[in-house]
């Protein structure tokens, strides 16, 4: 709340936030005489105060009133909602990762807001990825692929599949195969969805559970879906190992990268397991003695320890990094090293996606868009002529503008 106390003193006309508080004199803050008064920011065209974060009036219809900076001061300014944003030059607000005002096919993307000093939400038109095959639909809000008819990125009740704007699509029909009347969500089939433990949803929208499924399991009399945890101890995933010519079936095994040790149960690789405090887990499920000095990761490829940031065993722009996947909870420290994008690193390949698009230009290693303020001084804009991306005074600057010879 102090903070907006703050903001409506500069807001609201003073010169300076002094003591006594300017926001209550009515003479210094004409927001003040308000109820909720700091909830208020003043809009000089019409030297009225309008609700902070209201869509509408003074904004655009999609935009909302909300603080910004403007040379080291607070202003009132419209933007676009959170999750939604703008193309350059339009103050309509769109949401994100759909359709929104683009072609058949294409999606509105966010442009990083860092990319802009103005503040605005921007996004502009993609083209979704392609995914390995038709099986799988592309995600735009993570850029990962998910297949069809599961429950994927969705919210449990819902699937995804392909909307009629072709765009992936979190959906439910109703009546459809994959609707369960009694709680009216979609799940996906051959998953736990709405049935009790040891049962699926199948086909038919019914839970149940036959023997001639792969993902019936014997012992437990259960059917359980494939590769996740299922009937299995800690570090299994229930999966099908062979398929045969009765049909297939699933079984505990040890998840992938992890290896079963002589104890019968299952750890990740690199990390201590049941072994000494200076062995880990290799493959096979052996204890070995950990090669590495205090502070050192090992890469396996190599056979060899390095240290976290190093880019020698890693391709361009790479270096040696610590697993995220291993879980230290559950897993234990791991010694294991993997290569990753470092700081500041890989950007080569940001830069050839980002000069790649014709709104967006690379601009000192950073991606802007076009024909807007992005790192130029005020009156410039960015503009991309045939040899370089450069700052250009705008058509309609004041005369104190500065250009540049462009940077790369
Ligand atoms: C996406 O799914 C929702 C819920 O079923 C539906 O209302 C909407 O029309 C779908 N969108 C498209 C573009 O198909
Ligand atoms: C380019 O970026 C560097 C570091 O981020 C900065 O110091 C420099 O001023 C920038 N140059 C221009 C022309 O914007």
């Amino acid at each position: 709340m102090a903070k907006w106390v703050w903001l409506a003193a500069l807001l609201c006309g003073s010169q300076a936030a002094v003591l006594p508080p300017p926001w209550a004199d009515v003479r210094r803050n004409p927001c003040a005489a308000h109820p909720k008064g700091w909830l208020m920011l003043y809009w000089p065209a019409d030297g009225k105060c309008y609700t902070i974060y209201k869509k509408g009036h003074p904004c655009p219809d999609t935009q909302e009133l909300s603080p910004g900076r403007w040379g080291g001061r607070t202003v009132a300014e419209c933007k676009c909602p959170p999750g939604t944003a703008q193309l350059p030059h339009t103050t309509t607000c769109h949401k994100l990762f759909e359709r929104g005002p683009c072609r058949p096919g294409e999606y509105f993307a966010p442009v990083e807001e860092s990319f802009n000093k103005r503040g605005e939400r921007q996004g502009m038109c993609v083209r979704p990825q392609q995914c390995a095959d038709e099986t799988l639909l592309y995600w735009p809000a993570d850029g990962r692929c998910y297949y069809r008819m599961t429950q994927g990125p969705c919210y449990p009740g819902a699937i995804l599949d392909a909307g009629r704007d072709g765009l992936a699509n979190c959906t439910c029909l109703i009546g459809g195969p994959h609707h369960w009347t009694v709680d009216g969500g979609c799940y996906a089939h051959y998953t736990r969805g709405p049935c009790e433990k040891g049962q699926l949803f199948l086909p038919g929208a019914r839970c149940g559970c036959e023997k001639h499924l792969p993902q019936y399991h014997d012992e437990t009399g259960a059917c359980y879906e494939l590769d996740t945890l299922g009937p299995c101890s800690k570090g299994h995933t229930f999966s099908v190992t062979d398929v045969t010519s009765e049909g297939s079936k699933a079984e505990c095994r040890c998840k992938s990268f992890h290896a079963r040790a002589s104890d019968g149960a299952c750890y990740r690789l690199y990390t201590r397991g049941p072994c000494a405090h200076d062995e880990m887990i290799a493959r096979g499920g052996r204890c070995t003695k950990v090669p590495c000095a205090r502070g050192r990761l090992y890469v396996a490829a190599r056979r060899r320890c390095y240290r976290p940031g190093a880019p020698e065993p890693c391709p361009a722009g790479e270096v040696v990094a610590f697993d995220l996947e291993a879980r230290p909870a559950l897993d234990g420290l791991s010694h294991n090293g993997v290569c990753a994008c470092g700081s500041g690193a890989c950007t080569r390949k940001e830069v050839e996606a980002c000069s790649s698009r014709r709104y967006t230009a690379s601009y000192n290693g950073t991606c802007h868009i076009l024909h807007t303020q992005g790192p130029c001084g005020e009156g410039a804009w960015l503009v991309r002529d045939s040899y370089r991306v450069r700052c250009q005074c705008r058509p309609d600057s004041p005369s104190e503008c500065t250009e540049d010879e462009g940077a790369s």
